[in-house]
């Protein structure tokens, strides 16, 4: 195989918040990603930085009475604390405030200058005069001017009380939030960058090879560039405007005195900048990563910043003499409990609040379970993630190194390798394909992958029953032999988890004195080698450790206030955005392992009722029989009258987990097909059948 050279980043966070379980979902995505390519033998390199400059980092500064340095820097520590717990492992954390950065801008703008791309225009906007500087909307509050509504400390853009719209000078009374003074409008110039110069580049490059999801193309083909077709006509690229008048934290315009760029020009070039810090200090030649077309440029975002990534951005690497992106890798956004984040519900989790909670490993597999190569949005179930990560990690993964290890700690490995049924040729051939998987990051098949090898691994052991031999000394030869059997295949598993579980790798190379070092290493069972006394791999998760989180994010959201420093920075970022991409709904494919879990049982309906409060639902008994009954809430009120249901036989899941609901506790389900309200229909087994028989 040819060593690829690779280069990898993920999107600069801002630094004017605070690293949360959202932005986790995309770091320890590249995390894997860069991991999995290094354990390949690639040459690769992650990159990233804080993304420093704009208004809300120079407003957040000089509320808070200090200098913007001082701010980005203290933010910057505190994020490369964070991504360290979660073992993000960057080559170089930057910062977009560098001296390389500067230089990059200058360097680029120049070019953008002299290909022709871009104007001058004066824009009107709102301007706080005390604060010397001008404002997005949001900064303007006042007292909303729908006089049957007056509603006072109102945003500039609309009204939460009547939900009327107006333009922030309309307000009664219109303040400025920065200092209390009242707006005026002014006019400055700005710069513009004519992206339409680049279209027809950008369409061949949004078209050709395999640069983008093909949901990201069309919908970049829909949105913005056009197919020049009779039903898709071509679209014209909006100028965009890349400077700001002062006061604004950020880089000086050379040939533009006073004003600096848009956050959005220089965030993007930070990329470079942190590479060529790690160029200078790795003594690696710079235009080798970012001027030869060898090397491959990989991005990580999530969707709410395609367009920078795929429009604006090859447009600028094209016009300089840039590598232009091999692929930008694009993921959905984080939902929990199938909510959005929510700082009231203490769903919205930082990240150290997270580690000092629960284990940060649980988190990376957890996300790599559930990650796919599509767009598609991410949600994270706090009782799934519990019984997830317990049942795969410890059950599965952990249980088998605890249960061999025993047996032949400060002993060796067999001399050779026993004989297995061809389990471990077995898993060894699956490498390809737990590699492609990786490769296009669709983790959530490799982990389904991976987890099926090590239901076979359990297998194993659990026919071998070596703790039945120990008390036989004539057997211990063949309690090693099986212990290394187990053994190598744990270490396979391993191997192929390393990229999601680093220190479940770095355990089992002390536990099994050899190191992890590549991919094929699954291919050469060990023997012979020694193996150290069993340590503690990996404890459960439990509820209340999630419970403890959820709390204790609450309580910080609370002490905090609602004007979260994160969100309301973003927001600066995303109104300059294009809406962002509209993903299908994530389908999960269920192994026939998932699905014989599911103990689905013939029952009698024994009493049926009303809930009140609830409209749609009725309260079942229900009859398993031998005096065994479930209580259960079905949302077929619409399709059934309690009396009709009684003594009628349906398909029950007899092992759901209760769960508690706002009338009681539901202890199952029935089963039933149709799409809903009326429409619904019980699944009834034939007469004969018998309460209580499985149902397969
Ligand atoms: N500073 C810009 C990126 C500049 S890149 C040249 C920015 N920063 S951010 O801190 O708001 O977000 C950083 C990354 O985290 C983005 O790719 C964003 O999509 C991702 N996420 C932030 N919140 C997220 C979720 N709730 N869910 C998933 N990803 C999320 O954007
Ligand atoms: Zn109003």
């Amino acid at each position: 195989m040819t060593q690829r050279r690779i280069l990898v980043t993920s999107a600069l966070p801002y630094a004017n918040g605070h690293i949360h379980i959202g932005h986790l979902v995309e770091y320890i995505q590249t995390d894997i990603w860069v991991r999995f390519q290094k354990l390949r033998g690639n040459q690769c390199v992650y990159i990233c930085a804080d993304d420093t400059h704009g208004t809300a980092i120079m407003i957040r500064a000089w509320k808070e009475g200090r200098s913007e340095e001082e701010l980005i820097g203290e933010m910057r520590e505190a994020h490369i604390r964070d991504f360290a717990e979660f073992d993000v492992s960057f080559d170089n954390y930057g910062s977009t405030n560098s001296p390389e950065s500067r230089e990059l801008c200058n360097e680029i703008w120049g070019k953008v200058v002299e290909a022709g791309l871009v104007i001058e225009k004066d824009v009107e906007q709102l301007y706080d005069p005390e604060a010397e500087t001008f404002l997005a909307d949001r900064f303007v509050r006042g007292t909303c001017p729908n006089p049957k509504c007056n509603a006072p400390d109102q945003y500039g853009d609309n009204c939460d009380k009547c939900l009327s719209t107006h333009e922030p000078l309309e307000l009664i009374d219109p303040r400025s939030t920065l200092s209390g003074a009242t707006p005026v409008l002014k006019t400055a110039p700005h710069k513009f960058i004519q992206l339409e110069e680049l279209h027809d580049f950008l369409a061949e490059w949004v078209d050709s090879g395999d640069h983008l999801q093909p949901e990201v193309a069309n919908y970049l083909k829909g949105h913005f560039l056009g197919a020049g077709t009779e039903k898709n006509p071509r679209k014209e690229l909006k100028n965009w405007d890349v400077t700001r008048p002062p006061k604004y934290f950020g880089f000086e315009v050379p040939d533009f005195p006073g004003h600096c760029w848009y956050v959005w020009f220089d965030a993007p070039i930070g990329y470079i900048g942190s590479t060529r810090q790690w160029c200078d200090a790795n003594g690696e030649d710079f235009d080798s990563w970012w001027r030869d077309s060898e090397t491959e440029v990989h991005h990580f975002i999530g969707k709410d910043i395609t367009y920078f990534h795929t429009l604006f951005w090859p447009g600028i690497l094209k016009t300089a003499g840039f590598n232009l992106p091999e692929k930008v890798h694009i993921h959905g956004f984080l939902t929990v409990d199938g909510k959005k984040m929510s700082k009231s519900e203490g769903t919205f989790v930082m990240a150290s609040t997270f580690a000092r909670n629960v284990n940060p490993a649980v988190l990376r597999y957890y996300y790599a379970a559930k990650l796919g190569p599509n767009l598609d949005d991410l949600d994270l179930n706090l009782e799934e993630i519990v019984q997830k990560v317990n049942s795969d990690l410890i059950g599965k993964v952990v249980n088998i190194a605890a249960r061999a290890a025993k047996f032949v700690g400060g002993q060796t490995l067999a001399e050779t390798y026993p004989e297995d049924g061809g389990l471990f040729e077995a898993a060894s051939a699956k490498a390809d394909e737990i590699a492609a998987a990786y490769e296009r990051c669709d983790y959530a098949s490799a982990m389904r992958e991976i987890m099926a090898l090590a239901a076979a691994a359990n297998f194993y052991i659990d026919e071998k029953q070596p703790w039945t031999l120990k008390k036989d000394p004539e057997k211990q030869g063949e309690i090693q032999g099986i212990c290394s059997v187990a053994l190598n295949l744990f270490r396979q598993l391993v191997v192929y988890l390393s990229p999601v579980l680093p220190k479940l790798a770095e355990q089992t190379c002390e536990l099994l004195n050899a190191p992890i070092e590549n991919w094929d290493d699954v291919k050469t069972p060990l023997t012979g080698t020694p193996v150290s006394k069993f340590q503690h791999m990996m404890k459960r998760v439990t509820e209340e450790q999630v419970t403890a989180m959820i709390e204790e994010s609450k309580a910080e959201n609370e002490a905090q206030g609602e004007d979260g420093t994160a969100a309301e920075a973003a927001g600066e970022q995303w109104n300059d955005g294009p809406e962002a991409l509209a993903a299908e709904p994530m389908t999960e494919e269920c192994t026939i392992d998932d699905f014989m879990k599911v103990d689905l049982r013939v029952a009698r309906i024994v009493s049926a009722g009303d809930v009140e409060g609830a409209d749609k639902l009725l309260a079942l008994t229900l009859s398993l029989g031998g005096g065994e009954t479930r209580n259960v809430f079905a949302g077929i009120k619409a399709a059934y009258k309690p009396e009709d249901l009684i003594g009628r036989l349906v398909v029950c899941v007899a092992n759901l987990k209760p769960r508690k609901m706002r009338f009681g506790t539901s202890e199952g389900m029935v089963c039933a097909s149709g799409p809903g309200g009326e429409d619904v229909f019980l699944l009834s087994p034939d007469e004969g059948a018998v309460p209580g028989q499985r149902v397969h």
